[in-house]
């Protein structure tokens, strides 16, 4: 299509240029107007076709001279867009723009990818993070936190200096150590960002400290308000030993308004700020240990260049030291801007041409702005391929500072069509390569992942990058942010993230500035659905992406949102409750249906019609009504639903051929009690709860080929014994066990589970020893145990019973 074709010829390596010629730069701009105005004649079209498929005869006659009229707009459009881009094909011959040379060539990198596919759902590609130094700072700051015997007060240390200095990296660095865990009661970490609401961390802080919570208790914190909120948090850690962890706070303010909650117990509690603001700190606590950090010195920036860029490996070709030292000098000790051109580099071929190249960029860059960071992240933004350019741009419609959780983030990205198809390969494995080369890349950190070297969970951005990724987005209008002060909304952006709705939602940006809106994706969960109509109502009818995770939806769904023909993305989790009429069916190209805890109070079988489908999350969900189920979505990858809809699917013979994640809540009716092909041999990731399974379901799931992920959690299994056959669950790399009331032998043969990485066994109050097997799990490097009877401890801690099965484990924890 033309407008891709621009898209991807011109736009990306004119950007570059853009930046050294203003003529070039105004080029750039009326070619990506162009690239949007194709787009919206386009999907204009695209949308008046679809309405038309689905009038009734009556209105497709009165119809056709609509059509006429839609035909003859849609070709003065072309004619006039065809006229502009002769015009600015023009321009660029006299105003000599030539395509640039690329300093990249970031096909080396993919081809690397590619080549790693093999082996890639089994281990992560990208290696863990590699951390430089901070020994002997974490071991000081981690001594600061758990010397109490002399000062039981309540002590606010703090980690101080500029952005990209590393000072979230030492903290988590610190908060991850197992003598500070278990010196504490109860530990959380909160972010803080510039444009905060008091309840948000209070509410986080809160959920964090009282572990899991169930869904009841998470709305009745949601409707606490302020005051409440402290009351209960300050009522929840009176009489603990408590680790706070504050996240970049900014001001003085802030850490006054936190800080009441945190009560002073005269036990040893501890409060950690990190912060680039040196009065928060002394205003916290005058009387501590505050830790200033410094730049890495050239040691230090180099080791962590060459960990970054040659990572196993770990040292540098001789014949590129002397180039390579002269890119480190150019970062001034800063550790992003190290790790950023790392990341340039890891892409790059491994010769003194390719990287004098890049040394080049780095001068020019340099001599540019006097803010040397950040045009080290231009540079490596710069050097993206045009596809991953969008998937980073995106991440700035995220608040400052948030785990994203990944699986919705590559989610979204296939919505929004960044993803490009690569053969035969589900569209979910490419996004997910593109996460990896970003991470590769350190535009993206990994914070959390399912389980031990497991896919990742959640990642963050940091502050500086994100900061660069809006303004750079806005430029574009790309994407905007509605509610932060800091970056007023633009003109018509294709985007928007709501972070706040009660300073935003007012007359500025009324009708025009929404109209060429493809996605909004809402993190304030305070916005009040009745004025969907009066902000967004009609002037939003191209969305690809809507939203409303969190928001309170019992109010009832706008009836426009099921006009939304384009859509591909729809998010309802946290919504309260939600209804879905029969007009849902118009979605015909919705890929991914998220309504997970959130009450769906009746399922239409038009559900069934959304034939695109790939993601579909229903888990609670009041009357089921399922007349036919011949015509459902059958290329499925994720479903989470409750038992008894599976029950009914299975026995309508309804199979699923790809589905990888298979989530089920309540009783499976299993034809004569047989599990037997009862789930799909693709299945990657299998979670059962209160399945009162009564059979051992090991034999039937421990031959299922593709199996990486068991979670066998509450009553999903109410025998007394698990066997694990030989060479069963040859692929599982993690097993949970959790709330299996019943269970009082596990058998573990020979050969079973040998790629088990991470296990976790949880309140089994029955199960007396743990498998002899679990000697020969050599590959076992993590293994939790948590709420296991006394008896069962003091047979696996060292020297018991059970502890020869174990003690070739790295990493066991009990508590
Ligand atoms: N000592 C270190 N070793 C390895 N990487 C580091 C180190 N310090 C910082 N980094 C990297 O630098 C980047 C910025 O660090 P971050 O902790 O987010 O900085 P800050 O919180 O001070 O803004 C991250 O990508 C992080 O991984
Ligand atoms: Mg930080």
């Amino acid at each position: 299509m033309t407008f891709n074709y621009i898209h991807r010829c011109f736009l990306t390596d004119a950007e570059k240029k853009s930046k050294d010629i203003q003529v070039v730069e105004i080029w750039v701009r009326q070619v990506r107007e162009l690239a949007y105005d194709a787009e919206d004649i386009i999907d204009t079209f695209n949308l008046h076709v679809e309405r038309r498929k689905n009038a009734t005869i009556v209105w497709r006659i009165i119809g056709f001279w609509n059509k006429l009229m839609t035909l003859h707009k849609t070709g003065m459009l072309i004619e006039q867009f065809n006229k502009r881009s002769t015009e600015i094909s023009t321009y660029k011959s006299q105003y000599n723009i030539h395509e640039s040379v690329s300093m990249q060539d970031s096909s080396h990198r993919t081809e690397r990818l590619v080549s790693k596919l093999a082996t890639r759902r089994t281990t992560p590609l990208v290696e863990e993070q590699v951390i430089v130094g901070f020994v002997e700072e974490a071991t000081q700051l981690a001594a600061w936190l758990v010397k109490d015997e002399k000062e039981p007060r309540r002590r606010v240390m703090s980690i101080i200096g500029m952005g990209g200095l590393g000072k979230t990296t030492l903290a988590k660095l610190v908060y991850g150590k197992r003598e500070v865990e278990n010196h504490f009661d109860v530990c959380a970490w909160i972010y803080v960002s510039p444009k905060y609401r008091v309840r948000d961390l209070l509410s986080s802080c809160l959920k964090q400290v009282r572990g899991s919570i169930t869904i009841d208790e998470r709305s009745h914190i949601e409707k606490m308000d302020d005051g409440e909120l402290k009351i209960e948090l300050h009522k929840y850690l009176q009489g603990k030993r408590y680790l706070v962890v504050i996240d970049n706070i900014w001001n003085i303010d802030t850490w006054d308004r936190i800080s009441a909650s945190l009560p002073e117990n005269q036990n040893g509690s501890r409060v950690l700020i990190t912060t680039r603001n040196k009065e928060v700190a002394i205003h916290a606590d005058q009387s501590t240990q505050h830790h200033e950090l410094r730049l890495m010195n050239k040691d230090e920036s180099w080791d962590l260049f060459c960990a970054k860029v040659f990572s196993s490996s770990g040292s540098c070709p001789p014949q590129l030291v002397h180039t390579g030292k002269r890119i480190v000098e150019k970062c001034g000790g800063l550790p992003l801007a190290i790790v950023m051109l790392g990341g340039i580099l890891i892409g790059k071929e491994r010769t003194n041409n390719a990287w004098s190249r890049v040394l080049a960029c780095v001068d020019w860059q340099l001599n540019q702005d006097s803010n040397p960071s950040r045009e080290i992240l231009a540079l490596s933004y710069t050097d993206l391929p045009y596809y991953l350019k969008s998937c980073f741009l995106y991440l700035g419609l995220f608040p400052k500072d948030s785990d994203i959780k990944v699986g919705k983030l590559t989610l979204l990205w296939i919505a929004e069509g960044f993803v490009q198809v690569r053969g035969e390969e589900p569209l979910e494995d490419v996004a997910e390569d593109y996460l990896e080369e970003l991470i590769q890349r350190s535009l993206i950190q990994v914070t959390q992942r399912k389980y031990h070297r497991g896919p990742i969970e959640t990642c963050r951005v940091n502050d500086l990058l994100r900061d660069f990724a809006i303004t750079e987005a806005k430029n574009i209008r790309f994407l905007d942010i509605l509610g932060n002060k800091m970056y007023p909304v633009s003109a018509r952006p294709r985007r928007l993230g709501i972070h706040s709705c009660d300073t935003s939602m007012d007359v500025n940006h009324s009708s025009a500035s929404f109209s060429k809106l493809r996605s909004i994706l809402f993190f304030d969960v305070t916005f009040q659905i009745d004025m969907w109509k009066s902000t967004f109502g009609g002037r939003t009818k191209m969305l690809k992406v809507l939203d409303f995770e969190g928001v309170n939806l019992s109010g009832g769904l706008p009836k426009q949102i099921w006009k939304l023909v384009f859509l591909h993305y729809l998010g309802l989790r946290n919504c309260f409750s939600v209804e879905f009429p029969p007009s849902i069916g118009n979605l015909v190209k919705l890929q991914t249906l998220d309504v997970r805890n959130t009450l769906l109070c009746s399922l239409t079988k038009e559900v069934w019609k959304l034939k695109q489908l790939r993601h579909l999350y229903l888990n609670s969900f009041g009357v089921i009504n399922l007349d036919s189920m011949e015509d459902l979505p059958r290329n499925l990858i994720s479903l989470e639903i409750s038992s008894d809809l599976w029950n009914c699917m299975w026995q309508a013979s309804v199979r699923f051929g790809c589905l990888q994640s298979l989530t089920l809540n309540g009783e499976l009716r299993c034809p004569n009690k047989s599990l037997r092909n009862f789930f799909p041999l693709s299945i990657l990731e299998l979670h059962l709860e209160e399945s009162v399974l009564e059979e051992d379901p090991s034999s039937v799931l421990g031959s299922l080929p593709a199996l990486r992920e068991l979670r066998l959690r509450n009553k999903s299994y109410i025998g007394n014994k698990l066997l694990f056959l030989p060479e069963g669950f040859f692929q599982l790399e993690f097993l949970e066990l959790r709330g299996l009331q019943a269970l009082e032998e596990w058998t573990v043969e020979d050969e079973a589970m040998s790629s088990l990485r991470h296990l976790v066994i949880y309140d089994c109050p029955g199960l007396k020893m743990l498998p002899d097997g679990l000697i020969n799990v050599t590959t076992l490097q993590k293994f939790e145990i948590s709420n296991m009877p006394n008896a069962f401890l003091d047979r696996v801690k060292e020297n018991g019973e059970d502890w020869d099965k174990i003690k070739h484990v790295p990493s066991i924890t009990c508590n």
